[in-house]
C-alpha cells in the first residue's frame, strides 16, 4: 500500500521500570522470502508465524498478482500455492510494494528471468530509493528496466525471454541485491554465482536449500561465494518463521535504558549474520543473559533476559555493519545515554534505507539535547550518561518505521517526553509495537489527545 493515510503523531513519556515478557513478531526478511519462494515452488507451502506487517502483506498481494494462491488461515498462518520456477504470470496492474525495499527488490529479481513484464511502485520513501543496484545485475540475465531518472520507481521490468546465468560480485554489502540475483538465477539455465566480500544475512541461501535447490556456499578469508544451479523444481515446505531480532532490538534497548527494568524477549535469532547489535551491547556493558539456546525454524535462537544497565560508549567496527544494519537507529538511542562517545564506522548504507537514517537520527538526537557528528560513512553520538538526556523535542520520522520506534524508545528514558510526527510506518514491520511496549510499562500516547 503506497499511502498509510493521515499521520499519527505520538508521544513517549519517561517511564517506570519495564517488566515482563516481550513476544516480538515474526522475522520480516524470512517472511518475505517464505512467500516468494513458496510462490516459486510447485504445490502448497505452509507458513506459521508470518509477520503480518504491511511490508509483508504487500509482498503477499504481489505474489497473488504473479499468479500464486496466497491465503491466510489464522493469525500468522498462511499457505502459498506456488506456480513453479518460471511459472509467474504477468500482473494485470502495477505492483505496489508500499514501503518495502526488500519486497520490491526481491520480487524484481524473482521475475527478471521470466518472459513477462511488470511495473513496480511504492510509497514516497520507496520511490526515492536506488534501484540501479538491482537493475544492473538483472540486465546481465537479459532483463530490461525502464524507470524514472536515477533508477527510481515507478519502474517497468521487462523480464528476459532467454535468460543466461550470471557471475556477480556485490558492489555493496546487501542481502537484498544478493537475494535478487539468486532469485533471478533460479530461472536461468546453468550456474549463477554471487560473491560477497562481507557476509550479509543468509536467509535466502538457507531457504533455497530447504526448498531443495542445489546451492553451495564457500567461505574463505576473502568472502563468500554462492553457487546456485538454475531451473530446479522447488519442493513446497512447512516454514515456521522465527521472531525478528531487529524488532526484538527495541524492547531490549528500552529495557537497558529505563532504570529498574527486567524483561525477557523469547526466541531472538542468534544467526551470526543478524546479531551484531547484541555483540555491541554486551561490549557496552549490557546485562543480557542468553538463555535456552536452541534451533527454531532453522535459525539458532535464545531467550534474552535483559536488565537495566549503565553503558559505556564503544567504537563499532565497519566489518560488523552488515550484521546489524537495521539496528543503528536504536543503537544511537542507547549510545545517547551511555557514558562516553560511540562511533559507528562503515555505515554509508544507512543513507539509502527507508530514510537517510544517519541524518534522521542526528537531527532528532540533537533536538533532544544530544551532540552528534557525522561523515558520509560514520556517525558519532556523544553519550551524556544514564538519565542525563534532556528530551522534550519532536522528531521527524520520514516514513521510516525504525526511526519512529527508536525515538519512542528514547522518550522512555529521557528527562522530558519525546514526540514523533508519525507512528503510522511502524505498521510496516511491528504492528504490535505500541501495545507490546505499553504491556511492559511504557507510556506511549497519541500526541493529539
Ligand atoms: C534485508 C536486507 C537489508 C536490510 C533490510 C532487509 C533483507 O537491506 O536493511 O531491512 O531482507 O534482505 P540491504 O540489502 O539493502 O542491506
Amino acid at each position: 500500500m503506497s499511502d498509510h493515510g493521515t499521520p499519527t503523531p505520538m508521544t513517549s513519556r519517561p517511564s517506570g521500570a519495564l517488566q515482563g515478557i516481550a513476544n516480538v513478531p515474526g522475522d520480516k526478511s524470512i517472511s518475505h522470502r517464505a512467500l516468494i519462494l513458496g510462490a516459486m515452488a510447485v504445490g502448497e507451502t505452509r507458513i506459521t508465524g508470518l509477520l503480518e506487517g504491511q511490508d509483508v502483506l504487500d509482498t503477499a498481494a504481489a505474489m497473488r498478482a504473479f499468479g500464486a494462491r496466497v491465503e491466510q488461515h489464522g493469525p500468522g498462518e498462511w499457505s502459498v500455492h506456488g506456480v513453479g520456477v518460471g511459472g509467474f504470470r504477468e500482473p494485470e496492474d502495477v505492483v505496489d510494494c508500499g514501503n518495502s525495499g526488500t519486497g520490491a527488490r526481491l520480487i524484481m529479481g524473482a521475475m527478471a528471468s521470466s518472459d513477462i513484464s511488470a511495473t513496480f511502485t511504492g510509497d514516497a520513501s520507496l520511490r526515492s530509493r536506488p534501484m540501479s543496484r538491482i537493475t544492473d545485475p538483472i540486465a546481465l540475465f537479459g532483463a530490461r528496466a525502464h524507470g524514472r531518472e536515477n533508477g527510481r520507481l515507478p519502474m517497468t521490468i521487462v523480464g528476459a525471454s532467454n535468460p543466461v546465468p550470471v557471475v556477480y560480485t556485490l558492489p555493496m554489502p546487501s542481502a537484498q541485491v544478493k537475494s535478487a540475483v539468486l532469485l533471478a538465477g533460479l530461472n536461468a539455465p546453468g550456474q549463477t554465482v554471487v560473491f560477497e566480500a562481507e557476509a550479509t544475512r543468509d536467509h535466502t541461501e538457507r531457504m533455497l536449500a530447504g526448498f531443495g535447490a542445489e546451492i553451495v556456499v564457500e567461505e574463505t578469508s576473502k568472502g563468500r561465494t554462492i553457487t546456485l544451479t538454475g531451473q530446479p523444481e522447488l519442493i513446497p515446505q512447512d516454514i515456521a518463521v522465527p521472531r525478528d531480532p531487529s524488532s526484538a532490538a527495541f524492547p531490549v534497548c528500552a529495557a537497558l535504558l529505563v532504570k529498574g527494568s527486567d524483561i525477557t524477549v523469547p526466541g531472538v535469532s542468534q544467526n551470526p549474520t543478524r546479531n551484531g547489535l547484541y555483540t555491541t551491547l554486551v561490549e557496552m556493558g549490557a546485562n543480557i543473559i542468553f538463555e535456552n539456546p536452541r534451533e527454531e525454524g532453522g535459525e539458532p535462537v535464545a531467550d534474552l533476559r535483559v536488565r537495566y544497565s549503565e553503558l559505556t560508549g564503544v567504537t563499532v567496527p565497519a566489518d560488523r555493519a552488515a550484521s546489524m544494519i537495521d539496528e543503528y537507529p536504536i543503537l544511537a538511542v542507547v549510545a545517547a545515554s551511555a557514558s562516553g562517545k560511540t562511533t559507528m564506522l562503515g555505515v554509508k548504507e544507512l543513507r539509502v534505507k527507508e530514510s537517510d537514517r544517519i541524518a534522521a537520527m542526528a537531527l532528532g538526537l540533537q533536538a533532544n539535547g544530544v551532540k552528534t557528528e557525522e561523515t558520509d560513512d560514520t556517525m558519532t553520538v556523544h553519550g551524556m550518561g544514564p538519565g542525563q538526556v534532556p528530551g522534550g523535542a519532536s522528531c521527524t520520522t520520514h516514513l521510516d518505521h525504525r526511526i519512529a520506534m527508536a525515538f519512542l524508545c528514547l522518550g522512555m528514558g529521557t528527562q522530558s517526553p519525546v514526540s514523533i510526527d508519525d507512528a503510522g510506518p511502524i505498521e510496516t514491520s511491528f504492528p504490535e509495537f505500541v501495545t507490546l511496549m505499553a504491556g511492559l510499562g511504557a507510556q506511549l500516547v497519541r500526541a493529539n489527545r
